[in-house]
């Protein structure tokens, strides 16, 4: 049993590595299944996340008593998995660890078994002497032993250092590498806050509630998605951070009449909308099968105010033109603020597609802006960290459309808040633009 958690965790990372941003969470739901024991599963995704999010620091380790580095991908992966396994898996014995990562590797490179098991006999004998110099990293280069201890390419901490600052950015790599609590938002259109609390405490479940937004509950124990309380649609999955656009805005969208939410699913945002508005909101999204998937939610929860609609946000739409009172711009972003719950993000972004982002966000709301009715507002909001997506987008909007002004802009750290990192602004169309 165990030897198909590791292999399932093995096949995801190695896959993950082997493709420029493939779809993690699909991976990982995939090989998820496979697995029945739920002891299993919270191994597989235990080890799959660990590895992504350590892996600097899991390869300082391997490459240390492999002095000549490990070229065979598949060997390395292994290693991973059973140097994480020693590092941060206190339940599992070291011979276990050993044992398993010989059998992993037994299928893939019968010859190098060998290999294998001396490389992590000499990581769990050298643990000390790996630290020290690790510690002497520290002395002589803090970037670079930051990005080996907390595990994030150098170019990323240097991006956010430009933005936050140093201290500020360690604050903010250190949050993203813990392990996010199950955030559900309750559907208060189907059942009283307190109602709700009381079932899931009848039906065992542990929770918390977010300080920020009362609405949203952490569970602490239990996979309250297979649960009868799902199929009710008596919550959604939502991140706090994503909830705050309309908690934070609750009167302008109880009182707009039309609302538009440009890049829609899965769907959070419009579901908060739907909660709460007296009009009516079209849902968008680019994506035919997360459409689909929005339009599941919407029945599930009960939902008859919201038009769900393929469409493509970054082409003009001539029937929006001019007819909506909010227009969500939720919009394609680095994801930064996501890596406790995406740690691939970490290795596949690079500044070149923080810029074509940038660009493709102005292009958007280029479109967002003539939609709007005067006297309307743009939420622009992204799930990432780092000025260019964020204040740089506003600002360079605002350049573009004097008509528009920002009212505020706020950056959600994740590290304040304890959810993902975030950002929202809010621009008012104050008038026409004057030719
Ligand atoms: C950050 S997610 C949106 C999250 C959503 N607003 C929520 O609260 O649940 C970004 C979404 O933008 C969609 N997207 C990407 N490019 C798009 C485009 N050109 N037009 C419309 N949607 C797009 C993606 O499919 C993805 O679902």
């Amino acid at each position: 049993m165990k030897i198909n958690t590791r292999r399932s965790a093995f096949l995801v990372i190695s896959e993950i590595e082997n493709k420029k941003n493939p779809n993690a969470d699909t991976l990982m739901e995939k090989y998820h299944r496979t697995l029945k024991d739920p002891k299993d599963r919270k191994l597989f995704v235990e080890i799959v996340h660990g590895v992504l999010k350590f892996k600097n620091l899991l390869d300082y380790y391997i490459n240390f008593v492999a002095t000549k580095g490990v070229k065979d991908k598949r060997i390395l992966n292994v290693l991973r998995i059973a140097t994480y396994e020693l590092m941060f898996l206190d339940r599992i014995p070291e011979y276990a660890t050993v044992d398993e990562a010989c059998s992993l590797v037994e299928s893939i490179n019968k010859h190098q078994k060998g290999f294998v098991n001396a490389v992590l006999r000499n990581i769990i004998r050298k643990k000390d002497e790996i630290e020290k110099a690790l510690e002497r990293v520290k002395e002589t280069n803090l970037k670079d032993f930051l990005s080996i201890k907390l595990s994030y390419p150098k170019f990323l901490i240097e991006y956010l250092e430009q933005s936050y600052g140093l201290e500020k950015t360690i604050k903010i790599l250190e949050f993203l590498n813990t392990k996010p609590l199950q955030s559900i938002k309750i559907n208060t259109k189907k059942i009283d806050r307190e109602d709700f609390l009381k079932k899931l405490e009848l039906n065992g479940y542990k929770y918390t509630l977010a300080e920020e937004n009362s609405e949203i509950v952490y569970i602490l124990s239990g996979n309250i998605k297979d649960s009868d309380l799902y199929r009710e649609g008596y919550f959604y999955f939502q991140d706090l951070a994503s909830s705050l656009v309309v908690k934070w805005n609750k009167e302008d969208f109880e009182s707009a009449g039309a609302i538009l939410d440009l890049c829609a699913a899965p769907g959070g945002k419009t579901f908060n909308c739907a909660e709460i508005t007296k009009g009516f909101i079209i849902s968008c999204d680019v994506n035919k099968s997360k459409v689909d998937l929005l339009r599941n939610n919407l029945v599930r929860l009960g939902f008859d105010n919201v038009v769900p609609a393929q469409s493509d946000a970054t082409i003009l739409n001539e029937d929006f033109i001019d007819k909506f009172d909010i227009v969500i711009a939720d919009l394609p972003c680095a994801g930064f603020g996501t890596i406790r719950k995406k740690p691939d993000i970490k290795w596949n972004k690079t500044l070149e597609d923080i810029e074509s982002l940038h660009e493709l966000q102005l292009r958007i709301l280029d479109n967002a802006a003539k939609y709007v009715k005067d006297g309307g507002i743009i939420f622009y909001s992204t799930c990432t960290l780092g000025h260019k997506e964020n204040e740089d987008t506003a600002k360079d909007f605002v350049k573009r459309h004097k008509e528009f002004s920002i009212v505020y802009q706020k950056t959600i750290f994740p590290d304040e808040y304890q959810c993902d990192g975030f950002f929202i602004a809010k621009l008012r169309k104050e008038g026409k633009e004057e030719a």
